[in-house]
């Protein structure tokens, strides 16, 4: 039996960050769709790494169990990288809760029963969450610790009517959630950590660059600290450090990795985004 690595959406981002932890493991590549699922199981196979691939719907509970199931007959699972989601101009509000939202609350607590003592995950939250105002300290423990079941019907979550809201709001949830889950991964060794990324370039990301609303991102991009977007590898690089041996501190926290665009955003040239965004 080997140690088992488990990615949720095999996309750019996640690819890179389980390249990175999952040689010598064996690594399980879920995704919604199992055809990108296969397609990054052909590049790692041909880069020396052991796989199996599994269709995975994170919005369903059954499906999360069969994941895990699947993931067990290899070995313990030692990380968890759940870089699954559906973007604002991807999905209407009610698939962006119940996938980012719900989806990654699922996750993190059914995974949070069965990781391995040393163990780590990180979940892919983003850049958005950041850009939410603050909430009041009951709607943070609302989010933070709600039982999942639950979690679609609060209140404030009922009156969210626009898409870009609903992903800011499920990418807060997460990194709540985490601290959340940070205090019951601990009691078994085990971290969860989230990064918070700026615009990665990614296929997708690629393709909103150079279509209709590309003069606007390439803008804002333009204007931030970092005067560029991120690359998959650099997300990998800091997953890979939270998930090794020198990251053993380090649990329950966000990290943003956004070349200062939140920054900026907040207090600098990008205020103007504050009208749109
Ligand atoms: N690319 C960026 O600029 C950026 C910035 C900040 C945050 N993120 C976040 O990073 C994560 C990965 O994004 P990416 O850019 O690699 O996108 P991507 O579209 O390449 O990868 C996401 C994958 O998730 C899968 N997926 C969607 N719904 C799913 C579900 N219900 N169950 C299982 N899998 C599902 C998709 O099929 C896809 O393969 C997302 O959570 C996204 O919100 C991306």
């Amino acid at each position: 039996m080997k140690k088992v690595v488990v990615l949720i959406g095999s996309g750019s981002i996640g690819q890179a960050i389980a390249r990175r932890v999952g040689a010598g493991q064996h690594v399980v590549l879920g995704d919604l769709k199992i055809e990108n699922a296969n397609a990054a199981a052909k590049i790692f196979e041909d880069a020396g790494f052991e796989t199996s691939t599994v269709a995975v719907d994170i919005s369903s509970r059954e499906s999360i169990l069969n994941l895990i199931e699947h993931a067990q007959k290899f070995g313990a699972v030692n990380n968890l990288i759940n870089a699954a989601g559906v973007s604002p101009s991807q999905a209407p509000v009610s698939a962006i809760l119940k996938v980012d939202l719900y989806g990654t609350a699922v996750l993190l607590e059914e995974f949070g029963k069965i990781i391995s003592d040393g163990g780590s995950g990180v979940v892919i939250s983003s850049q958005s969450g950041h850009r939410l105002g603050a909430l009041s300290e009951e709607q943070n423990t609302k989010l933070a610790t709600t039982p999942t079941e639950e979690l679609l019907n609060l209140p404030f979550l009922k009156e969210i009517s626009d898409t870009l809201k609903a992903y800011q709001y499920s990418k807060r949830c997460n990194v709540l959630r985490v601290m959340y889950e940070a205090t019951r991964w601990g009691k078994r060794g085990a971290t969860i950590n989230s990064i918070s990324p700026g615009i990665i370039i990614t296929p997708l990301a690629a393709d909103e660059l150079k279509g209709p609303r590309g003069e606007g991102y390439r803008k804002m991009l333009k204007a931030s600290p970092a005067g560029r977007a991120g690359t998959p590898d650099e997300v990998g690089d800091l997953a890979e450090f939270l998930m090794s041996s020198r990251g053993r501190f380090i649990n329950g926290a966000d990290f943003l990795i956004d070349g200062g665009t939140t920054a900026s955003y907040w207090y600098g040239d990008l205020q103007y985004l504050k009208k749109t965004h």
